[in-house]
């Protein structure tokens, strides 16, 4: 698109250690066109994006991934024409940063949303405040619960991610023990009653063995796969990659839009 990138990685920047965020802000928003931020306090591309005086895009932090969710409705619309009147289900850690932004992102697209979790890992009270407030105006339907089969009964889509997001490593046995009957398989596709059912995951996957920490729940747990087993993920009904690649259509198109003067 023509635009040229410069890439700071953490030990190329203080973000509060010995510079506050308020003045990096400051400093990049004098030499950038606009910050791209991937990383782990919501608190900072918050103050990125209200010091620096260009645009902001949030990558990705411990709270929300809203950039993933323009490729997952992309995807959708691609795979039925429309994301209308369909139902969306997150099944997993229902309270990492994919299943909020899934949530609210739903509610406000007026798509029906389940969040399926057992209880201590379902959305934050006040992100579940959120998208029901914001479905009461859009017409969404949305259901948190922890029983299986209500949750997944009619979904047209069904999404999953790691049972450890970023800085959660340490929990693996706790997550298994609470997360393995949570697992997508294809009896819990069964379960959807429907015949076109989308799989997504926002990826990095543990489908087979073929990482480390693939090897490492093998070695601890005796299993080939964790969130997603390897049949489903590579399913023709999974589109899993068509979703990553749909990441640099939208993030080109989300570029153009804050940066290109298009209008
Ligand atoms: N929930 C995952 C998303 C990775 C794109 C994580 O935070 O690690």
């Amino acid at each position: 698109m023509g635009a040229h990138v410069s890439y700071l990685g953490k030990n190329d920047l203080q973000l509060g250690k010995k510079e506050s965020v308020q003045d990096t802000a400051v400093v990049l928003g004098s030499m950038f066109d606009g910050i791209a931020f991937r990383g782990f306090e919501q608190k900072t591309v918050e103050e990125l994006a209200q010091y620096s005086n260009v645009p902001v895009w949030n990558g990705l932090t411990n709270e929300w991934h809203p950039t993933q969710m323009l490729a997952d409705f992309l995807t959708i619309k691609e795979h039925f024409g429309t994301y209308e009147g369909k139902t969306v289900t997150f099944i997993g850690d229902g309270r990492n940063n994919v299943a909020h932004s899934l949530l609210v992102t739903s509610a406000i697209l007026g798509v029906n949303v389940h969040i399926v979790s057992p209880k201590s890992l379902q959305p934050d009270e006040e992100v579940q405040k959120m998208a029901l407030s914001i479905s009461k105006t859009s017409g969404s339907e949305v259901v948190v619960t922890d029983n299986i089969q209500e949750g997944i009964y009619s979904s047209d889509v069904i999404y999953t991610d790691v049972w450890c997001s970023m800085g959660e490593e340490d929990q693996l046995e706790k997550r298994f023990e609470l997360l393995k009957d949570y697992q997508v398989n294809q009896h819990l596709i069964n379960l959807t009653g429907k015949n076109n059912t989308l799989f997504l995951h926002c990826l990095p996957a543990i489908h087979d063995l073929n990482t480390e920490m693939g090897q490492l729940c093998f070695e601890k747990f005796g299993v080939t796969c964790m969130e997603v087993t390897d049949d489903v993920f590579k399913s023709d009904y999974s589109k899993v990659f068509q979703q990553a690649e749909n990441r640099m259509h939208t993030i080109k198109a989300l570029l153009a839009i804050t940066c290109g003067e298009l209008f």
